[in-house]
């Protein structure tokens, strides 16, 4: 399948493993270029509340740190891409998560005439994620992401941006974080391969201090 480049607002993908600091970034993005951040893991976790079949399947899936059936992601995706906010560009965090994916984001890309300005990759090793995950907490309501030492609330585990109690992921556990790593490794880094032939390949280091990622951000999105 041949690659749609077509016009390029600020549009990015960010990949890396399971805690890489996909979410981070994809926050300080948004913040940046006021754009909306894309959470795919978010809405799949909404969507794993609804007492229908699709929710109980993706419940499934969620908890066993599998990835979630491609039908239902990409039906998520296609309709959150064409909503207004999402036409002076988007970050996606989450999304694409394999080469099916990858080929629907084309096809979705073609049809509303619209390119990736960026991949951002983002690269972290198995332990750091490891020690990261388990001292995450989430918002449930607005998707905000902290860290208990690293990146904490102003109040304790209070979310800044919208006052809600944090909460610890249910596959935050360490068994089912190594086997989204393994996930990853086999599903999503050839999507690295795909994303390089188009020149969109953009790399960071997951291991920076929080307080740098801002202007690492903008140096590596803006090639200064
Ligand atoms: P998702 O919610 O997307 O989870 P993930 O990819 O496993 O990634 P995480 O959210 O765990 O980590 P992150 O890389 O965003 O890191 P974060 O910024 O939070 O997906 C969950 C599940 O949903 C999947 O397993 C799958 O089942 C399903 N799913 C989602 N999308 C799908 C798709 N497209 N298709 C099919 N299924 C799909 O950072 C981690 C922690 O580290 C935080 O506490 C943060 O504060 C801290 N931190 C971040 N950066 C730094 C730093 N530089 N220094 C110190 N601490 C840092």
């Amino acid at each position: 399948m041949n690659f749609y480049y077509g016009l390029s607002e600020t549009r990015v993908v960010v990949l890396g493993p399971p805690g890489s600091g996909k979410g981070t970034c994809a926050g300080f993005i948004s913040k940046m270029y006021s754009i909306p951040v894309i959470r795919t893991g978010d809405m799949l976790r909404k969507v794993a509340t609804e007492e229908t079949e699709r929710g109980r399947i993706t419940k499934k899936h969620l908890d066993r740190g599998e990835l979630v059936l491609d039908e239902i992601v990409i039906g998520i995706v296609s309709k959150r891409v064409r909503m207004p906010d999402c036409e002076e560009g988007f970050v996606l965090d989450g999304f694409p998560r394999n080469l099916v994916q990858a080929e629907a984001l084309n096809r979705i890309q073609e049809d509303l005439g619209m390119g990736l300005s960026h991949v951002l990759n983002i690269v972290t090793d198995a332990e750091t994620i490891i020690s990261r995950l388990s001292l995450r907490r989430t918002c449930p309501r607005c998707g905000a992401v902290y860290h208990l030492k690293n990146n904490p609330t102003k109040m304790d585990e209070i979310c800044d941006e919208c006052g809600t109690k944090l909460i610890l992921r249910s596959d935050d556990r360490e068994e089912i974080i190594r086997h989204r790593f393994e996930v990853y490794e086999e599903k999503s880094r050839p999507l690295l391969e795909w994303y390089a032939k188009a020149g969109l390949v953009r790399e960071m280091r997951g291991d920076l201090d929080i307080n740098e990622i801002p202007e690492v951000l903008r140096q590596v999105l803006e090639g200064k």
